[in-house]
C-alpha cells in the first residue's frame, strides 16, 4: 500500500520517514567529524562537499514528504495515547518538520553567502540565490549550529516515545513505521 489511511502509514511516507531520519542523523554525525578534521587532513574538502551534498539531497526528500503529506495525509496519533502525549507527539513532529527545512536551508545559506553556487555530486551546480553579509553569514553558522545540535534532543524523545509505545505499551506504534 503506497498510501496513508485511516490508521496506517503507507510505503511511501515510511520510505521517506527512514531515508531522512537517516540522512540527519548521518549529517549531524558527519558535521561534527568534519569541522575537527586539520586543515592537511585529505577528507577536509571532501567532508563539506559530501555533507553540502546529501544537504541537499535531505531538503530535496522533505519537499517531496511535504508534498505528499498533502498528498496523502498521515493517519492521526494513535488514540491510546493520553491527551498529554498527543500533544508531545504533534509538537516533536512540528519541530522535526520544521528542522527538516530550517537545518538544509541554512548550511545552503552559508555554502552560498559568496554568491557562488557548489556543484552536487559533480551532475549540476546548485546555483547561489543571492550573496549575504558576514553578519547575515555569521547568523546562518550559529543558527545551522544551535538547532542541529538542538534536534538531537527532539529525536531522542521522538525515538524514545516510539519505543516506549511500541515495547513498553504494546501500541504497536513502532510498527506501523515499519512493516505494520
Ligand atoms: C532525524 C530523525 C527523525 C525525523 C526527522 C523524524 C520525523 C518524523 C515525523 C515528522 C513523523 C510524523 C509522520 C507523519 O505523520 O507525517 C514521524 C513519525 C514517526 N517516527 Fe520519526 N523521525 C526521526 C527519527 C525516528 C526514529 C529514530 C524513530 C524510532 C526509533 C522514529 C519513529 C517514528 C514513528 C514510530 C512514527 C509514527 C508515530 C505515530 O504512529 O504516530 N522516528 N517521525
Amino acid at each position: 500500500m503506497l498510501r496513508n489511511s485511516k490508521n496506517r502509514y503507507g510505503l511511501v511516507t515510511k520510505l521517506l520517514h527512514w531515508l531522512i531520519a537517516l540522512g540527519i542523523i548521518g549529517l549531524i554525525g558527519l558535521g561534527w567529524w568534519m569541522v575537527g578534521l586539520s586543515y592537511y587532513d585529505s577528507w577536509y574538502n571532501r567532508g563539506l562537499e559530501l555533507h553540502r551534498e546529501l544537504g541537499m539531497l535531505v531538503l530535496g526528500l522533505a519537499c517531496v514528504y511535504l508534498l505528499w503529506k498533502v498528498v496523502s495525509p498521515s493517519p492521526p496519533v494513535q488514540s491510546e495515547l493520553l491527551s498529554w502525549e498527543k500533544m508531545a507527539a504533534h509538537v516533536a513532529h512540528f519541530l522535526l518538520i520544521l528542522a527538516m527545512f530550517a537545518i538544509p536551508v541554512s548550511g545552503y545559506m552559508i555554502s552560498t553567502s559568496a554568491g557562488a553556487g557548489f556543484s552536487f555530486f559533480g551532475l549540476f551546480q546548485v546555483p547561489a540565490v543571492t550573496a549575504i553579509s558576514n553578519e547575515m553569514r555569521d547568523l546562518a553558522i550559529d543558527f545551522h549550529y544551535y538547532v542541529a545540535y538542538g534536534l538531537i534532543a527532539v529525536i531522542l524523545a521522538h525515538a524514545g516515545g516510539a519505543l516506549k509505545h511500541q515495547f513498553i505499551d504494546k501500541h504497536g506504534t513502532l510498527k506501523r513505521m515499519l512493516w505494520g
